[in-house]
């Protein structure tokens, strides 16, 4: 495990390649509504300490998040946001923009990410 990420990242030579391979767009048809509600009930422990979808909290507001990021994207937020604030050039941005806060969650994982990206397709579509 630990080698694989290894591999991954020493494949990449930085700048953009922070990214882990979580999910290709065309795996995404129409709205999963049984994952969409495992994802609202994740959205409301984990996430709405930070977050609501309308309005900006101590993290952005989520409602048309998945309109201007990649699915691939959201999920690698939500599984490594330290990672992603320490190298990917936007959510670095955003915690520049959110008092330098650095989202973290304790325990997720890549099917809580999964989850959390349905809900929030649905919250968009
Ligand atoms: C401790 C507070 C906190 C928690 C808990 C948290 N976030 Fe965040 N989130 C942030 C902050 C702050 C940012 C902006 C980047 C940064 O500063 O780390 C952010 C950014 C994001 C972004 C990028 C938004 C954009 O406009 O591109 C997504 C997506 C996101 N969070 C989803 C989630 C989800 C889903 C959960 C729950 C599973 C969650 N977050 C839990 C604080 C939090």
């Amino acid at each position: 495990m630990t080698f694989l990420a290894l591999l991954i990242l020493a494949g990449c030579g930085g700048g953009g390649h922070t990214l882990e391979n979580l999910i290709e767009a065309s795996e995404l048809n129409g709205i999963d509504t049984a994952l969409a509600a495992k994802g609202k009930v994740l959205f409301e422990t984990k996430c709405m300490t930070c977050h609501r979808l309308e309005t900006k909290v101590i993290g952005p507001a989520l409602q048309g998040v998945t309109k201007r990021r990649s699915p691939n994207w959201i999920m690698n937020m939500v599984l490594y946001p330290e990672r992603m604030t320490a190298n990917d050039p936007v959510a670095k941005q955003l915690k520049a923009e959110h008092n330098d806060v650095q989202m973290v969650i304790p325990g997720v994982t890549k099917a809580d990410a999964r989850a959390a990206l349905e809900f929030l397709r649905q919250a968009d579509s």
